[in-house]
């Protein structure tokens, strides 16, 4: 994180609740070794910025820290892109191209929603976590001895999915040598009323103005609110309120309305009764069925796509209930389709639906916090072939 300039990368991870200091501990033993860590919870948790500060307390910490997020990027890409190319491998690899794992030689590579990597790729990267070595595509011979320190992070239950047999049994316990779970943010309340007074702060300094006060009513709002969306919500909300804000005191009323859509659909089923009607979410024909779908678990197919070719949805509103469920998982097609009570194995039939009817929108445009590779200042390389073709994968 580059928000504030601390000389403990501990202090970069805000919070005071028990559970936060536990984690505190843990990722500070974390950086004591070179071990793999899996980090698990909730979107929005903090896993990312728990992972940099192993990285930041590790000796490693001058060297590069690279950041792959695994979701949609097509399986061949995905390998070019951890373990490189040599020129002429493929159409379109006009010059040799080191891989991610070569880049972050000696540092830190997270691998972010690993459980979404498909067969082959949780393969080769078995391969390369059991002997080390990296086998640029069309290279003749391995690249040997790279020291890279691997941490790998998911929103999923790895041992269920496991269990289901869509996660390798031997990476997930290769992975998984130091096992760190970051609980809700409804499960560390006293963590709330903190990162909603450093997101005010850290908002109103960028923006010139002072931090706007808070009604005694926000405050009780904020803290009994059950943030689905964890922190990432937090913040997002908090920066609505700044940049919409006019200087006056925030009140509940305004948090209500000013909320960060990622989780509201959640959120509206999780909040606090007495509080479940200030959260005004405009109601569609679109939200409406799309509030079939969340909360009353009616699945796509009789939901929206029945009542498309009937003509009693139209394009448009079937493209606000996808960009919904899209907000819902940012950007993540796979989520959608359990999200709209599909089976996994409809995920095609829906992609295809959506590309047909030309309703499939750019997962990138919902995942503006979660680009491709993020490096920290001293990293070396920006990886800007791939950051320009993810807009043009579809997934
Ligand atoms: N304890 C914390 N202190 C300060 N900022 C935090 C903390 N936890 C999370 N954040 C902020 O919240 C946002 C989400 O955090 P992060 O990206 O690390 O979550 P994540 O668990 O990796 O989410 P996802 O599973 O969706 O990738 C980021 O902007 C991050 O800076
Ligand atoms: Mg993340």
């Amino acid at each position: 994180m580059r928000e504030s300039s601390v000389k403990n990368p501990c202090d970069n991870l805000i919070g005071v609740s028990a559970a936060t200091q536990t984690l505190r501990v843990e990722l500070e033993q974390a950086a004591r070794s070179d071990a793999k860590v899996l980090l698990t919870g909730e979107s929005g948790v903090g896993k990312e910025v728990a992972s940099r500060v192993i990285h930041q307390s590790s000796r490693r910490a001058h060297m590069p820290f690279i950041a792959i997020n695994c979701v949609g990027i097509p399986e061949s890409l995905l390998e070019s892109e951890l373990f490189g190319h040599v020129r002429g491998s493929f159409t379109g690899a006009v010059r040799d191209r080191a891989g991610l794992l070569e880049r972050a030689n000696r540092g830190t590579l997270l691998m972010d929603e690993v459980c979404e990597m498909g067969a082959r790729m949780q393969g080769l990267l078995l391969r390369f976590l059991e002997n080390g070595d990296v086998q640029p595509i069309g290279a003749d011979r391995a690249l040997m001895d790279l020291d890279v320190r691997i941490v790998a992070a998911t929103n999923r239950n790895p041992l269920e999915m496991v269990r289901d047999k869509s996660f390798r049994e031997d990476l997930y316990y290769r992975l998984n040598v130091i096992d760190i779970w970051i609980p809700p943010l409804r499960q560390r309340r006293e963590d709330i009323p903190v990162l909603f007074d450093h997101f005010l702060r850290l908002f109103s300094a960028r923006r010139g103005t002072p931090p706007p006060a808070l009604s005694p009513d926000a405050l009780a709002w904020i803290t009994n609110y059950d943030w689905p969306g964890n922190v990432r919500q937090l913040r997002n909300t908090v920066e609505r309120l700044v940049v919409r804000g006019d200087g006056e005191t925030v009140t509940a009323e305004q948090l209500a309305t000013r909320m960060d859509p990622s989780g509201v659909a959640a959120a509206a089923a999780a909040a606090p009764v007495a509080l479940a009607a200030d959260v005004s979410v405009p109601h569609t024909v679109a939200d409406a069925v799309y509030d079939r779908m969340v909360k009353h678990r009616e699945s796509f197919w009789s939901a929206v796509h029945a009542a498309y070719m009937v003509r009693d949805l139209t394009r448009r509103d079937v493209r606000a209930i996808i960009t919904r469920g899209l907000q819902e998982t940012a950007g993540n097609y796979k989520m959608l389709v359990e999200l709209f009570n599909m089976d996994r194995g409809d995920y095609k039939r829906f992609l295809n639906f959506l590309r047909k009817h030309d309703c499939q929108l750019p997962f990138a445009d919902f995942r503006a916090v979660k680009s491709w590779h993020r490096e920290l200042p001293g990293a070396r390389v920006r990886s800007r072939h791939f950051v320009a073709s993810s807009s043009e994968v579809r997934h």
